[in-house]
C-alpha cells in the first residue's frame, strides 16, 4: 500500500534512484525511504563530510547497503557536467532522478557561470540535469522524474532581472526559481512521453530542515505562527517517495503533487508560451545544443 505510505516494501529492489541534496532534510528522508523500498541511492551533495555522515545513518535507518555518494556542486554547470559523466561510467540505469537540492539566499550571489545561485541551485541544475541525463532515463524506461518544488511561487518572471540586476530578494529569487522549475516540469512533460520519461513536481509541505531555518531570519515576525504547521522531514519526504515509487503515478506525468495527491500550482505556471520563453532562455544559459 505505497500509496498509503508504507515504506518498507520491496517496490523499489533493482531500481537506481540519484537523489541531490541527499544529506539533509527532505532530500535524505526521501533516501532513508527509498533505501527502505529496497532501491539503489546514489545521493549527489556538494560535502563530502556532510554526505559520509549521512550515506552512514541511511545505510543504517533503512538497513540497505546499496547507497552511495557522489559529489558536486549543483551551482556548476562543470560540476553537473563531471557528475553526470561519472555516473554514466559506474551505472546502466538510471530509474528515477529526484531533483531535491535546494537554497535560498539572502543576498546576490554569482555562481562561476555568472548565474544566480537560487536560480542556478534550484532550477538550472534540474533542466541541466533531465536533459544531460535523459537518455539514461529513457534507456530504464519506465522512468521518473521528480522535481521538488514549493507552493511559494512567483507570478510573474522578470527576464531581464533574473541575476538581480535590477533587484534583488531572497523571497522573489527564491519563488522564481520554483515557478521555473515547475514551468519547466510541465514543458518537459508536453515535449516527451510520459510513459517512457514521466515528470512530476511537488511541493513537500512546511518542513524543519535548514531551508526553513534560513526563511526564519526572512520571516521572523511570522515564524511562531508559521512553526505551528511545520512537519518533521519523514512526513515532508512522504510526496517525494510517492511520486518516485507509487503504482498510482506510473506514467503520471506534467502534475504537481500536495500531500500525494495531485494539486493546482499558481496560474501563470499553466502559461505554455511563458515555459517555451524559459526552456530557449535556460538551453542559452546552460550552454545546451537544443
Ligand atoms: N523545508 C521546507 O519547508 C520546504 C518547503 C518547500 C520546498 N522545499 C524544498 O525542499 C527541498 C529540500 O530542502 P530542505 O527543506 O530539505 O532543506 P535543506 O535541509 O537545507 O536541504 C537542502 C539540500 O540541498 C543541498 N544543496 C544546497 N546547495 C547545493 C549545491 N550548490 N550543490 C549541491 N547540493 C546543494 C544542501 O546541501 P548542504 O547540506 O551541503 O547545504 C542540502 O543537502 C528544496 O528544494 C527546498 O526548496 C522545502
Amino acid at each position: 500500500m505505497i500509496g498509503t505510505g508504507n515504506l518498507t516494501s520491496d517496490l523499489m529492489k533493482g531500481k537506481i534512484c540519484m537523489i541531490t541534496g541527499a544529506n539533509s532534510g527532505v532530500g535524505k528522508a526521501t533516501a532513508t525511504g527509498l533505501a527502505k523500498m529496497g532501491a539503489t541511492i546514489v545521493m549527489v551533495c556538494r560535502n563530502q563530510e556532510r554526505g559520509e555522515q549521512a550515506l552512514d545513518e541511511i545505510k543504517r535507518d533503512s538497513n540497505n547497503e546499496l547507497v552511495y555518494l557522489m559529489l558536486a556542486d549543483l551551482s556548476s554547470q562543470k560540476a553537473i557536467h563531471q557528475l553526470v559523466k561519472d555516473f554514466k561510467e559506474k551505472y546502466k540505469s538510471l530509474h528515477v532522478l529526484i531533483n531535491n537540492a535546494g537554497v535560498n539566499l539572502s543576498r546576490v550571489k554569482l555562481t562561476e557561470d555568472g548565474i544566480e545561485t537560487t536560480l542556478a541551485v534550484n532550477y538550472l541544475a534540474p533542466f541541466l540535469l533531465c536533459n544531460l541525463l535523459f537518455d539514461t532515463l529513457k534507456e530504464s524506461q519506465p522512468a521518473r522524474i521528480v522535481n521538488v518544488a514549493s507552493s511559494v511561487q512567483a507570478k510573474s518572471i522578470d527576464f531581464d532581472n533574473l541575476n538581480g540586476e535590477k533587484h534583488y530578494s531572497q523571497m522573489k529569487a527564491y519563488s522564481i526559481s520554483k515557478l521555473a522549475l515547475i514551468l519547466f516540469t510541465y514543458e518537459f512533460a508536453r515535449r516527451f512521453d510520459g510513459n517512457e520519461v514521466s515528470i512530476n513536481s511537488l511541493h513537500p509541505g512546511y518542513v524543519r530542515t535548514n531551508m526553513i531555518r534560513n526563511f526564519r531570519k526572512f520571516v521572523k515576525y511570522f515564524f511562531p505562527f508559521i512553526s505551528l504547521f511545520v512537519i518533521g522531514p519523514k512526513r515532508g519526504a512522504k510526496t517525494s517517495i510517492y511520486c518516485a515509487s507509487s503504482p498510482d503515478v506510473e506514467g503520471v506525468s506534467g502534475k504537481y503533487y500536495k500531500k500525494r495527491k495531485e494539486a493546482k500550482s499558481g496560474k501563470i505556471s499553466y502559461n505554455e508560451d511563458l515555459a517555451k520563453q524559459l526552456w530557449e532562455i535556460s538551453t542559452k544559459l546552460t550552454n545546451l545544443k537544443s
